[in-house]
């Protein structure tokens, strides 16, 4: 895939409406009380939408927020993000009532230079996720040029990120752009050694990202649930620990295929366990291949941490998705922890796809000693599975 993309600065967008698509899909109290409980999102649009501002653009922005499948629900409304992004730009922004009914018509119709206006979520049509080229054409009618900066949403052919671009010329804003040259960057032309390390609780939704890695990355690095499958597949004892038993041959098969092509594989070799699955439960560590009946493997232990630390230690770029064990519990953070610590004291490029461990590296306390935190979760997952992103295809090449 050429990430080369057209951005904002080549094209002219001067007295132009524009219609930016963003990633607003940001995390909501569960009381229906419309406060945005993280506005990173809204906050990683802002550098676009002001250069557009600025330029003398008006913005038609449009975002999804959850997954309403076509129904217009009340507690999925963007309103609360036009409040939030009011409040951070210092400026007006025009709540449409709809996507592309009569009040986005009027309201877009009407927008001047400088100013910007917000539709309401793009999955309350329900052309949205089909990427209907009819919602497509409409919502492009609205505006005479198209910028994406939704990295979260790019692995999505969905009418707003991939159809429009069909009817209108497509270029990235400053968001994409970045992700693209610093996650792009890594995986085609990494500073070496790259290493990769790759926790979580399942093999099974990490396969892709490991069968493009072991192809690309000098050291790989299994932590978290998904690591009980590994240790399992080569007879290890692994107590209550999460297994994937239909993806024991595989995991076999990737530890070979890592020692044929030269790849350094790092798996646990001590597990912090614990009596039951719980914050308060009572832990023991032991060697990973012996976790007792009863007990479950929660976090990598003592001497994990110290191998895995030293893989990085010496590292050119380490690509980070899924943590190393139950971090949400404190007693089994340590892991993670020590992980992210190690990555901030490397001289090395760290990234840290979106999702989990992006949530690990935020509430741990390292998110600004990291070189870049993806915006994008399962967006992030596909990109270093190397997988074609359709939001990303269809934007201009440069
Ligand atoms: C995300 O939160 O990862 C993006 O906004 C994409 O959301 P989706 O998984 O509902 O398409």
């Amino acid at each position: 895939m050429n990430y080369n993309k057209k951005t904002v600065k080549d094209v002219d967008v001067a007295g132009k409406k524009v219609l930016l698509r963003c990633d607003f899909n940001v995390p909501m109290a569960k009381d229906a009380s419309g406060v945005i409980t993280d506005d990173k999102r809204i906050r990683a649009a802002l550098p676009t939408i002001q250069y557009l501002l600025e330029q003398g653009a008006a913005v038609v922005a449009c975002s999804h927020m959850g997954k309403p499948k076509g129904e217009v629900k009340p507690e999925l409304s963007l309103k609360p993000v036009a409040a939030r992004l009011s409040e951070l730009l210092g400026k007006d922004v025009i709540m449409a009532d709809d996507v592309v009914g009569p009040d986005a018509q009027a309201k877009a119709a009407a927008l001047q230079p400088g100013q910007i206006m917000l539709l309401e979520n793009t999955r309350f049509e329900p052309g949205e996720t089909k990427n209907d080229p009819a919602l497509a054409k409409a919502m492009a009618d609205m505006a005479e040029v198209y910028v994406s900066d939704a990295f979260g949403a790019v692995h999505r052919a969905h009418a707003s990120t991939a159809g429009v671009a069909e009817y209108l010329p497509a270029v990235s804003g400053f968001l994409i752009e970045k992700e693209l040259q610093i996650i792009g960057g890594a995986l085609a032309n990494p500073k070496r050694p790259l290493v990769a390390i790759l926790g979580g609780s399942k093999v099974s939704s990490k396969i892709g990202v490991i069968n493009n890695l072991l192809e690309i990355a000098d050291t790989i690095i299994i932590g978290g649930g998904m690591s009980y499958t590994f240790c399992a597949a080569r007879g290890g004892k692994i107590g209550n620990s999460l297994l994937e038993e239909d993806w024991m041959d595989y995991a076999n098969e990737m530890v070979k295929k890592a020692a044929d092509k030269g790849v350094k594989l790092l798996l646990p070799v001590d597990t912090v366990c614990g009596d039951a699955f719980s914050p308060d439960a009572k832990q023991m560590v032991v060697d990973t291949d012996c976790i007792p009946d009863g007990w479950t493997g929660m976090d990598i232990g003592p001497e994990t941490v110290k191998q895995y630390c030293e893989a990085v230690a010496d590292a050119g770029t380490v690509i980070w998705n899924g943590p190393m064990g139950v971090f949400e519990f404190p007693a089994f953070a340590k892991g993670t922890e020590a992980v992210a610590e190690a990555l901030s004291k490397t001289n090395a490029i760290t990234i840290i796809g979106g999702g989990d461990s992006a949530a690990a590296v935020q509430q741990l306390g390292y998110a600004d000693k990291m070189t870049h935190i993806s915006t994008g979760g399962g967006a992030s997952l596909e990109f270093m599975e190397g997988k074609e992103l359709p939001g990303v295809a269809c934007l201009l090449d440069k």
